[in-house]
């Protein structure tokens, strides 16, 4: 049951009519139920596109999409009372109340009645908006909005929840607390898909992780098996002093690093896929004490999903 697909994405493109690259290019997709899964990518990969397509809310240029616990045997299945959407943009009327917009996005759904009460009193429950049920939107912090976007996907109590984006602009605790409740929403069975910038949030809740990139997918696996199928080492240090840039122009010009930025006393050196045999790191710190610099802190260790993420998509804004 646990190993059974869940999102079937079949070669699917998406070309925009007013422009030249395809945003969603060919991917095909296998998202397993009861999985957490998480979509990376830097602004302008087309991770909105793709999870709008499995949302039913855009067409597909070419291939196909389906939805549900028979999605292998059924390519063209699009079950939409399976899928319950948190979108990156906030949706709420900000004159109504919680309350009212929650009966409002309900009847949507086509609940009405004693269970579309019920549904909202558990949804205000789940989010811990009980007591704000009757304050208009307008006065809601941006937590709080988004605690009642999340209500507001979840009244009609889908299989799969699609997230773009959820933390954006919101403290710690909100953050930490819709954590939670999403983990709650997960080990009870719940299949997430989880759009972030935040490679942290993706290492805490994801069990499976797909990088996309200019509508590719260039990497998908569990962060262990990311981690490990990227090889890669990091050496971070602090100095007293900052390091010169003729030292950070030699460092970056040995042949086993990928990468170096210096800022603000605080170096860190990406080593890439061919680590030397010999004593690279002796090598380094070497040169660094011979520059007269005394080292106040070194961490060295496989990367983080951070890292890896620069590694593989660059580190050139976008848009
Ligand atoms: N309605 C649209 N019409 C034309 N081009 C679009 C449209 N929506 C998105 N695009 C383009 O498609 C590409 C993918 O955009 P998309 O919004 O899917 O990216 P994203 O990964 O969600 O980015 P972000 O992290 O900024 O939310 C971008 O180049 C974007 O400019
Ligand atoms: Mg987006």
């Amino acid at each position: 049951m646990e190993d059974e697909e869940f999102v079937a994405v079949r070669k699917v493109s998406k070309m925009y009519s007013n422009s030249k690259l395809p945003a969603v290019d060919n991917i095909d997709l296998s998202i397993r139920q009861g999985s957490f899964f998480g979509l990376l990518g830097p602004n302008g990969a087309g991770k909105t596109t793709l999870l709008s397509m499995i949302c039913g809310l855009l067409a597909p240029t070419s291939g196909s999409i389906s939805i549900g616990p028979d999605s292998a045997k059924n390519r063209q299945s699009q079950d939409n009372s399976l899928l319950g959407l948190i979108p990156q943009e906030l949706a709420l009327y900000p004159t109504l109340t919680a309350g009212e917009n929650l009966a409002f996005f309900g009847a949507m759904q086509g609940l009405s009645g004693v269970p579309l009460k019920n549904r909202i009193k558990t949804c205000l429950e789940i989010t811990k908006l009980v007591a704000r049920v009757n304050d208009k939107v307008e006065n809601f912090s941006g937590g709080l909005k988004r605690r009642l976007n999340l209500a507001i996907g979840l009244l009609h109590e889908p299989k799969l929840l699609v997230l773009d984006e959820p933390t954006v602009g919101i403290d710690p605790q909100s953050r930490n607390f819709i954590f939670d409740s999403l983990r709650q929403l997960n080990n009870e069975g719940m299949t997430l898909i989880y759009t972030t910038h935040y490679m942290e949030e993706a290492e805490q809740l994801c069990d499976d992780i797909a990088i996309i990139d200019s509508g590719k997918i260039i990497a998908r696996g569990t962060l262990d098996e990311l981690l490990h199928d990227n090889q890669c080492q990091s050496i971070l240090f602090r100095t007293k002093n900052p390091l010169p840039s003729t030292l950070i122009e030699k460092i970056s010009a040995l042949p086993f690093v990928e990468k170096i930025t210096s800022a603000n006393n605080k170096t860190e050196i990406l080593i890439g896929n061919n680590t030397p045999d010999n004593n690279f790191l002796a090598d380094i710190l070497d040169s660094i004490r011979n520059a007269g610099l005394d080292i106040t802190s070194l961490t060295m260790g496989a990367t983080n999903l951070e890292q890896l993420f620069l590694q593989l998509t660059g580190t050139q804004l976008r848009d």
